[in-house]
């Protein structure tokens, strides 16, 4: 497989053991709030089959399985096995191995049938993929009719003030802790990068829709600094 050797899960292999706690860390705790407000944009219907791509350690699937009693189940894939490791201990400690399960799999060549899922999420993960465009009309083919995408990414605050403060801690504090911490700065370095350069907001719509999306909607949270992007293929 071509992303076998990508630098990108590579490099999330090196931080995997000091991920969370850095997560935890510098966005004061609040990446656990973002993460638990994905679950506000589920479809209330019964019996959800939920995929979190990008899963990292897990935590958006451990989120969903405990707050969300209609969440039948969550496959969680990633391309770095470092993370996954540490994901699926934390899984069995939460005792909850029955109903998730992560496995090794990539976001832009999605190992499923088509029509598959009733959900699928992505948590900081879209925009680590190298074909963002590829990876969405993937997750346009796993979700079953009516099905919803939901995204949670990093946006820029329209607030311009706002912004410049956010960017400061984000281009300089951010690495430097970050890189001191888990002992890679150009981890943190490309965070920063990445986010920046990522499409968000109405940028980020106009993908979905080239995707084939509907109904896309933009939540930006916490001064716009992160947003929630829901989508849904075709509408009854
Ligand atoms: C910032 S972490 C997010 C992890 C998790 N979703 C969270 O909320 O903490 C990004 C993850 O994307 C994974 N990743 C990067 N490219 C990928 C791809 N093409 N397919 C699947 N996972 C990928 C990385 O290995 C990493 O675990």
């Amino acid at each position: 497989m071509a992303e076998r050797m990508h630098p990108i899960p590579a490099m999330f292999d090196r931080i995997a053991y000091r991920y969370d706690f850095l997560n935890r860390f510098l966005s004061f705790g609040q990446d656990m709030i973002w993460r638990k407000k994905v679950g506000d944009y589920l479809p209330i219907h019964d019996n959800l089959h939920v995929l979190d791509l990008a899963t990292g350690t897990g935590d958006l699937a451990i989120s969903l399985m405990s707050n969300h009693a209609n969440v039948t189940d969550v496959v969680g894939l990633d391309l770095s096995e470092n993370m996954l490791e540490i994901g699926k201990s934390k899984i069995t400690k939460a005792n909850l191995s029955n109903c998730i399960q992560l496995r090794r799999g990539d976001a832009a060549h999605i190992e499923m049938g088509d029509n598959s899922f009733e959900v699928i999420t992505i948590a900081f993960g879209i925009r680590n993929v190298t074909n963002v465009g590829l990876a969405l009309s993937e997750m346009y083919r796993c979700l079953k009719m009516n099905g919803r995408l939901i995204v949670l990414e990093f946006s820029l605050p329209s607030n311009r003030l706002i912004r410049a403060l956010y960017l400061f801690y984000f281009r300089y504090w951010l690495p430097l802790f970050g890189g001191m911490i888990s002992g890679d700065k150009s981890a943190y370095h490309y965070l920063n990068q990445s986010a920046e350069k990522f499409p968000h907001g109405e940028a980020f719509l106009e993908c979905l829709g080239q995707a084939g999306f509907k109904n896309a909607k933009a939540h930006p949270f916490t001064f716009g600094v992160v947003s929630i992007y829901v989508a849904e293929k075709d509408v009854a």
